[in-house]
């Protein structure tokens, strides 16, 4: 495929899987925008993507907040003239038991997780629609099959996301724009830090982990970025409404444990 002229936008880019995506997206060809709430680090990725692939343009975005994701569409309209692609990255998340969670921890994880994917969606489909063409990737998580305990306003926005993907997805079709979701499984971002830096014993907490990966290890973010390129490409032209796992089999094994566990291996196992 031709990248020279694709115009992608990706949100929360100034790190972790989003950063991985820009560059990704860069080092085919395309036009990158990089939409972000941290001013120093998108600039800092935008600099860069302009250094190492000549192309990259930041817009300060907030994507829970109307007037941002209109001004995002705008200012990438006014630079490149078009938007081929948009990837709903920007996210956060915490744990936090149900119990002691308040309305603000609520509004805070749904207001970027499912709110913004909505807004800046909304706005981008103005002029794909109007081009008869484009493509949506959604940063879900294997939260939209295999939660945590003290996660519910991840789950239900991740779980949001699934669901709103599959009815763009139909919405859109006519118009030639595709819509999907990429549920990433553990990768190594700040969270993977955290999650080791948070345990008691980050080696148990590791191995934990690690046992529950099929593959073994944890992605990259450029793992990730690999399979959005394939969603935003000619590659794909048939798929939309799909959620695609990028997980080392982890959502397999954990969906599966209960009836494995059930059910004895023995006389299954290849002989010697
Ligand atoms: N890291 C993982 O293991 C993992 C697994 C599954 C899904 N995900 C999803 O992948 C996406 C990226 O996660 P990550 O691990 O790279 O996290 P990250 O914290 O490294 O990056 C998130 C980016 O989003 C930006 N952001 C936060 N709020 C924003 C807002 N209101 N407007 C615009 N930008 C905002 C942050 O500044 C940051 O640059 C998220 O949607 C996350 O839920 C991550």
């Amino acid at each position: 495929m031709n990248w020279n002229g694709h115009v992608a936008i990706v949100t929360g880019a100034a790190s972790g899987i989003g950063a991985g995506i820009a560059v990704c997206f860069a080092e085919a060809g395309a036009k990158i925008v990089v939409a972000d709430i941290n001013e120093r680090l998108g600039e800092q990725v935008t600099a860069d993507l302009q250094a190492r692939y000549g192309k990259g343009l930041f817009v300060k975005t907030d994507v829970s907040q109307v007037a941002d994701c209109k001004g995002l569409m705008d200012a990438t309209l006014a630079a490149y003239g078009q938007i081929d692609t948009l990837v709903n990255n920007a996210g956060v998340n915490f744990v936090k038991p149900t119990l002691e969670m308040d309305e603000a921890d609520w509004d805070r994880v749904v207001d970027v997780d499912l709110k913004g994917t909505f807004l800046c969606s909304r706005y981008a489909l103005e002029a794909m629609v109007e081009r008869r063409s484009g493509a949506i990737i959604n940063i879900a998580s294997v939260h939209t099959v295999a939660t945590l305990p003290a996660a519910a306003p991840y789950a239900a926005s991740k779980g949001g996301v699934d669901m709103m993907t599959r009815s763009m997805a139909i919405e859109f079709a006519p118009y030639g724009i595709r819509v999907n979701a990429v549920s990433p499984g553990l990768t190594d971002t700040q969270i993977w830090n955290d999650i080791q830096d948070a345990a008691e014993d980050a080696e148990l907490a590791r191995q934990h982990w690690m046992d529950n990966i099929p593959l073994g290890r944890v992605q990259s973010p450029r793992e990730v970025g690999n399979v959005v390129l394939f969603l935003a490409s000619e590659q794909s032209s048939y798929v939309t409404g799909a959620n695609i796992f990028t997980d080392g089999g982890m959502t397999i094994q954990l969906t599966n444990r209960e009836r494995f566990a059930s059910k004895s291996l023995d006389g299954m196992a290849p002989q010697d």
